[in-house]
Order: structure tokens, then C-alpha cells, then sequence
């Protein structure tokens, strides 16, 4: 078992496979995209599966596949079945945008995937194009069903914003009363690629709440499980779930258990973190298996207490430069 400085245990691994994405939600970059990585910059899928392996030894028994979208990247599923053989990893999960081929929802659930997180942020398709800048509503649409259909365990992920979907907000909890999903609201981020200049939210989790709660006065609390990013709730006699993820709020960083690699490979041990180490150049400059681990012991014991100690630990312009499709979410 591995424990950073502050005592928090580290089991789950996010693996950013791209920084691509098909779609260009302003909330995460700007229409004409990013200064996107080249093949060479990524790791390839034997680096990550080096770092994989070094990493399940140190204890990560979690990892959820990020990016950008996962599925612009060539080769995904080969890659996902050799991770979800790994036996020191039980819980392999991935969050897309729902636009990539029905098709390889099967190789998910064949390779017992323990969850998909789909992002979609409302129930309209003009809503939908303005914010993602594209028209694969339908797509998504269809995705979500056939993810349902395939009884894969499904949660989607609603960036709330003030000025875009606050009317989905109910209709995506009425979700809930029969399908069987775990409908997550995130307090919006700075991470927008330098999409549009970011005010600091409003709607937070206490205002998403108590949104919530004017509509279900009967609200239930669910215990969440230990490192949830989520708070989670129920309407009574729901079907599904509904999550609030106090992303800017940081409340949760207590109980962080969780570290990134970037698709260039830096890691990073907070989401709010500027840079990161490169085990990439480190690999790619020979650093053998013992040492690499010893460089993620090192870094570990390193880690900021929280969001808000990493945050200032960058300055306020590489912040709001930054992408979550580069970060890996
Ligand atoms: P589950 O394992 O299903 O709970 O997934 P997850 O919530 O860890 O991952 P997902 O990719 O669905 O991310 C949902 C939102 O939570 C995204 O906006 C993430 O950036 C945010 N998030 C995930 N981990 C952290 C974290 O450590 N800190 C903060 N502030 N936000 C996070
Ligand atoms: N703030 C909050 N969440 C974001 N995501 C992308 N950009 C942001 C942002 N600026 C979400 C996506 C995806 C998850 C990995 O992160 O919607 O579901
Ligand atoms: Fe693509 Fe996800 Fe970023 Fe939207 S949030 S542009 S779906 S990487």
C-alpha cells in the first residue's frame, strides 16, 4: 500500500491516452482546438504499460482512462484488454464524450469495464451545439441507451454553467427515476484551453443542491463510497443516482486518492498542479524500472495538501491556459 505525505492512500491512476477530442466544449477548449500534441510527444501504449505495471506494484489497483476523447486514439481497445489483464488492476473504467463507434461498446463489456462516464451536459440539441461546438447530440444520445442496454455500469458527467444549461439541470435528474445511472453535476473549472475568460463560479454545490432540492424537497442523502469525487443523492423510489462533484470547491481533497499522467506523460499528483515530472523523457532517457519507482515514491511524498496549496504553486495566467483535455481530467 502507498501513502502520500499527508497520509492519503493512492490506488487510482487517471491515463490520459490523447489530447484530441471530436468535439470543442468551450469549457475545456477553444473552437480552433489546441496546440495539440504529435504522435512522438504522447507515450506510446508500451510506455504506458510500463508505467502500468511499476505503478500496480507501488499499489495503483484503479485506473480510468481519460484524455481529450480516448477513442480518437488508435488502438485503444488492444490496449485496454492487456490493462484489464493485469491482475493487480480490478477496476478499469474510461470517460468519453459518446461519440465513438457503438461497435466497441461489446469489447468494453467484455473486458468487464467497471464503469463508463459519458460527458454530456443537457438534453438539447441546440443547447448541446453550443456548447461543444458540434452536432452529435443524436450520437450521444444513442450511446447512452445502448451503454444502458449493455447493463454497463453508466455515469454522466454535467459540467454546470451558468449561462448554458441550467434548465437541464431537473430534466437530467428526471433521468433518474428510470434509468438506471448516476447523473454527476460538476462545478465548472478554469481548465478551458483559453477558450473564454473564466469567473469564478457561482453555481456550486451548495447552490446545484439546493436547486435540486426545491424540485425533491424529499432528497435522499446516499452514503458515498470512501474517495468518491462525488456527493451523491436520491430521489426516493429513483432508479438511478444523482452526484454533485465540487470540482473548484475542492471539498473533497481529503480523501484524494488519486494521480494523473498526462498524455505526454507528466504526472501529476493534483488536478490544480502547473507541469508535471516527465516519466516520459525519463524513460525515453533510460532510466530503468527501480528507478522510475523511485521517482513516483519521491514525487508522492511530495504532494500538495490540496487543490488550493497546488493552485498556488502556478501563476493565475498558466492556469486559465491550461485544457482538461490536456490535463486528462
Ligand atoms: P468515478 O471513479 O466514477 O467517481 O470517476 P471520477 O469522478 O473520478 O472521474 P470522471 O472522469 O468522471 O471525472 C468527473 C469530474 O470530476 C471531472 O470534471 C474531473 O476533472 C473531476 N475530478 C476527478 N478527480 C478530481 C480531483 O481529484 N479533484 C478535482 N477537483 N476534480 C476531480
Ligand atoms: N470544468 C469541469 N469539468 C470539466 N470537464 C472538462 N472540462 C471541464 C471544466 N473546465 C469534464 C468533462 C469530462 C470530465 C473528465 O471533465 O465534462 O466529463
Ligand atoms: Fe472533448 Fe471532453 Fe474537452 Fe469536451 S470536455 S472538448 S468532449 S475533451
Amino acid at each position: 500500500m502507498l501513502f502520500d505525505n499527508h497520509g492519503r492512500q493512492l490506488n487510482y491512476l487517471r491515463l490520459a491516452v490523447t489530447d484530441r477530442c471530436n468535439l470543442r466544449c468551450f469549457y475545456c477548449m477553444p473552437e480552433e482546438g489546441l496546440n495539440f500534441n504529435k504522435k512522438s510527444q504522447i507515450l506510446t501504449y508500451e510506455e504506458m504499460e510500463r508505467l502500468i505495471h511499476i505503478l500496480a506494484d507501488l499499489g495503483i489497483s484503479k485506473i480510468r482512462i481519460t484524455g481529450g476523447e480516448p477513442f480518437v486514439r488508435k488502438g485503444l481497445i488492444p490496449f485496454m484488454e492487456k490493462v484489464s489483464g493485469i491482475e493487480k488492476i480490478d477496476r478499469l473504467s474510461i470517460t468519453t464524450n459518446g461519440t465513438g463507434p457503438l461497435d466497441k461498446i461489446k469489447n468494453l463489456k467484455a473486458m468487464g469495464i467497471h464503469s463508463v462516464n459519458l460527458s454530456l451536459d443537457c438534453l438539447d440539441k441546440a443547447r448541446f451545439h453550443k456548447i461543444t461546438r458540434r452536432d452529435e447530440y443524436d450520437q450521444v444520445m444513442t450511446y447512452y441507451r445502448a451503454l444502458l442496454d449493455a447493463g454497463i455500469n453508466t455515469k454522466i458527467n454535467a459540467v454546470v454553467m451558468q449561462e448554458h444549461n441550467l434548465e437541464d439541470i431537473l430534466p437530467m435528474c428526471n433521468l433518474t427515476h428510470t434509468d438506471h445511472v448516476s447523473v454527476r453535476f460538476i462545478e465548472e473549472m478554469p481548465f478551458n484551453g483559453g477558450s473564454k475568460g473564466y469567473k469564478p463560479i457561482e453555481w456550486n454545490h451548495n447552490k446545484i443542491l439546493a436547486h435540486i432540492q426545491s424540485a425533491y424537497p424529499d432528497l435522499e442523502k446516499l452514503t458515498d463510497e470512501t474517495n468518491s469525487t462525488s456527493l451523491n443523492y436520491k430521489i426516493p423510489s429513483a432508479q438511478g443516482s444523482i452526484g454533485i462533484i465540487p470540482a473548484y470547491t475542492r471539498t473533497i481533497c481529503g480523501s484524494c486518492d488519486r494521480i494523473r499522467l498526462t498524455p505526454k506523460g507528466e504526472l501529476k499528483t493534483c488536478l490544480y498542479q502547473n507541469g508535471g515530472f516527465s516519466f516520459r523523457d525519463f524513460m525515453r532517457n533510460g532510466a530503468t524500472d527501480k528507478e522510475v519507482e523511485q521517482q513516483f515514491k519521491k514525487l508522492f511524498a511530495q504532494r500538495a495538501k490540496d487543490g488550493f496549496e497546488a493552485e498556488k504553486q502556478k501563476s493565475s495566467a498558466a492556469n486559465s491556459f491550461e485544457s482538461m483535455a490536456t490535463i486528462g481530467g
